[in-house]
């Protein structure tokens, strides 16, 4: 279609679906192992024992399925520039009054940032979730503090997804098409995308 251009192609977007799928079956199968208060979501398993399996080995897909997000994306995620610089001292101009419009890559320098926060919290909640796999494997020491960096990570990743997906929704309409149709209109990519945007259309 004339108004849209291409964003994402195939494969990143079934790359990250796979992500966000995993992380909210993460999410529900782990509540109960969180909190007694959240004890009967295993009933959406089928019970405690399978709640932890799915939980096992959603994680797995989670991080395998992290780790290939972030190298299809590293280039843009990794590379910072004035521009970005600026939006960073303006927090992106969301909370200013006035519409303010700073030129930005395929990313803008927050996603970036999320983009980077989200790899280094899959990689600890990885290698903290093989070290609590069998809580008799590892000194109780090192179990104990996996542990607790396990949950610190787990809070810190539910407030990022829950900015996330306001700012990738409701936020930013016209933001969600391109991951889920490949595709964005031309007017968004303008203003939300500008160098990006020329570089594409100059190809
Ligand atoms: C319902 C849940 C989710 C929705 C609606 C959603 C939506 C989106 C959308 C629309 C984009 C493209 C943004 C753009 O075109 O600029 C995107 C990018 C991305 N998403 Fe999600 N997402 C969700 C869950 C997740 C989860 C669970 C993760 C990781 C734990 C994640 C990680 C990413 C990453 C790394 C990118 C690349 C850009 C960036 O670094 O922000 N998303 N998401």
């Amino acid at each position: 279609m004339a108004n849209y251009i291409d964003r994402f192609n195939a494969a990143d977007r079934i790359l990250h679906w796979a992500v966000a799928i995993s992380f909210f079956l993460l999410v529900l199968s782990g509540l109960g192992l969180f909190a007694h208060t959240f004890f009967d979501y295993f009933d959406l398993f089928g019970g405690p024992q399978q709640g932890i399996f799915v939980h096992k080995w959603s994680g797995v897909v989670f991080l395998a399925c992290s780790v290939l997000l972030f190298l299809r994306h590293v280039g843009e995620t990794c590379s910072f520039d004035e521009d970005d610089r600026k939006w960073i001292a303006k927090l992106g101009g969301y909370l200013s009054r006035k519409e303010q419009e700073i030129p930005q890559g395929k990313f803008n320098a927050g996603q970036k940032l999320f983009g980077i926060f989200a790899i280094i919290a899959a990689l600890i909640m990885g290698a903290t979730g093989f070290i609590i796999w069998d809580p008799t494997a590892f000194s109780r020491e090192l179990t104990k503090f996996s542990l607790m960096l396990h949950g610190l990570f787990f809070t810190l990743f539910m407030v990022g997804m829950v900015v996330h997906v306001y700012l990738a929704t409701i936020g930013n309409p016209g933001t969600l098409e391109g991951m889920l149709y490949g595709q964005v209109r031309k007017r968004w990519a303008k203003k939300h995308a500008s160098k990006w945007y020329r570089k594409v259309v100059k190809d």
